[in-house]
């Protein structure tokens, strides 16, 4: 277990250092460099490149500002049952400014953040939680006696790049739901002239934050992103295609109440809504709390929150999508339940199968998840979003 020492972080010291002098050792630190190769998707020959642009790091600046949320995506970023190297490095970059973590407050905090964004024009990373209220000039969200959108728009002037940090920064999120009081609207609405990555998920998962802050250190840019901004390393895979409930799935084995006999026994949750099949995300393999668990881990239902427009498109939650038909290929639930003999056989089919279908829809559909309302008709159902951009190349 790692046991750092609080040492403060001097502006011409290399992170190499500053982590030997926090008692994390050379051995630790090149392998968290072997796993952000994994979670990047890179190959191991990636890692040595990651730890030699880490090493010499010095002291890169971050300012992460905090509009309409509900601080979730921050406690979820930060809390963890032990600290990690990963937590050491989103630690020791990113308190530049953050209103809710930095000890100033008021007009010192304000200081900070002018004087941040003044001293380091044009190479800071700008992190953003929450979205941005438009209606009514705006006035939902103010700071220091802006807009939140004022304040995201001055701030963005001076950003290398831009990570909008969970589902509303991402594209409003619950805030943005029908009606939409607020006019709420994601950070890519507002900042349209510089790059900006979409970590998704409400709130994001910890190890997709440090990774792609990992590959924008390494490579001096974002990782490859998919038409939604989603960087593709965590994104690309549905999460029915990684769940270890699937092999309950294709048997046709389901929770049909959540105090009954599949639910004791571990079953499949689609039938008491998972939307793990419309649903890209890494939550099976990344997990949260130091990977411990996860929603599906715990029983219940993917809800689908790290799609664009979930709260409208993913409810009622604990409806059952629409079948998933695969186009005649890919069986549905209640064929699979009705066909047990079958079902271990014609699982294995229909996963690769789907895998297949999702991967040549994806290169035809654009963006969100459009799932129809409980009623339509299965054909209804539009494949998650697509993937467009290139393979990565950094390895
Ligand atoms: Fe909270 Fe979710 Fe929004 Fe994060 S994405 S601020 S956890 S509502
Ligand atoms: Fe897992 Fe949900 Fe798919 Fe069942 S429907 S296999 S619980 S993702
Ligand atoms: Fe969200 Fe589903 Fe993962 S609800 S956290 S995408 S399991």
């Amino acid at each position: 277990m790692l046991t750092p020492q609080p040492v403060a972080w001097s502006a011409d010291e290399s992170l190499a250092s500053h982590l030997e002098q926090r008692g994390i050792s050379r051995r630790q630190f090149v392998e968290f460099c072997g796993q952000m190769a994994a979670v990047l998707g890179l190959s191991s020959l990636a890692a040595p490149r990651i730890a030699s642009a880490l090493e010499t790091l010095k002291r890169p600046s971050v300012v992460w500002l905090q509009l309409q949320e509900c601080t979730g995506c921050v406690e979820s970023v930060i809390r963890t049952s032990e600290p990690t190297i990963g937590d050491l490095v989103l630690d020791v970059i990113s308190l530049d400014y953050q209103h809710t973590l930095m000890a100033a407050a008021g007009a010192a905090a304000e200081k900070a953040l002018a004087d941040t964004t003044k001293h380091n024009a044009g190479k800071y990373l700008l992190v953003v939680t929450g979205s941005v209220p438009t209606n009514a000039h705006g006035i939902y969200t103010t700071i220091g006696g802006k807009t939140a959108r004022s304040v995201l728009e001055e701030t963005a002037k001076g950003a290398a790049a831009v990570i909008a940090l969970g589902a509303c920064a991402h594209w409003g999120s619950v805030q943005a739901s029908k009606p939409n009081p607020t006019g709420a609207v994601g950070v890519s609405e507002i900042i349209r002239d510089k790059p900006v990555v979409n970590i998704a998920g409400c709130p994001p998962i910890a190890d997709v934050v440090t990774a792609t802050i990992v590959h924008y250190l390494t490579y001096n840019r974002l990782p490859a992103l998919d038409a939604d901004g989603r960087p593709r390393f965590a994104y690309q895979n549905r999460i029915h295609d990684q769940c270890p409930k699937r092999a309950h799935y294709d048997a046709g084995q389901f929770v049909r109440a959540f105090d009954d006999d599949g639910a004791r026994k571990g079953y499949c949750l689609y039938e008491v809504g998972c939307k793990g099949p419309a649903t890209f995300s890494p939550c099976p393999i990344f997990m949260w709390n130091s990977r411990t668990s996860w929603p599906i881990g715990a029983g219940h239902p993917c809800i689908g929150c790290t799609e664009r427009n979930f709260w409208d498109t993913m409810t009622p939650f604990y409806n059952r999508l629409p079948n998933v038909v695969g186009v005649g290929v890919e069986h549905t639930a209640d064929v699979l339940g009705a066909s047990l003999a079958l079902g271990a056989l014609a699982g294995v089919g229909a996963h690769a199968a789907a895998t297949g279908i999702y991967q040549i829809r994806s290169r035809h559909h654009a963006r969100s998840t459009q799932l129809p309302p409980a009623s339509a008709p299965p054909e209804a159902y539009k494949a998650p979003s697509a993937v467009t951009t290139s393979q990565h190349k950094e390895d």
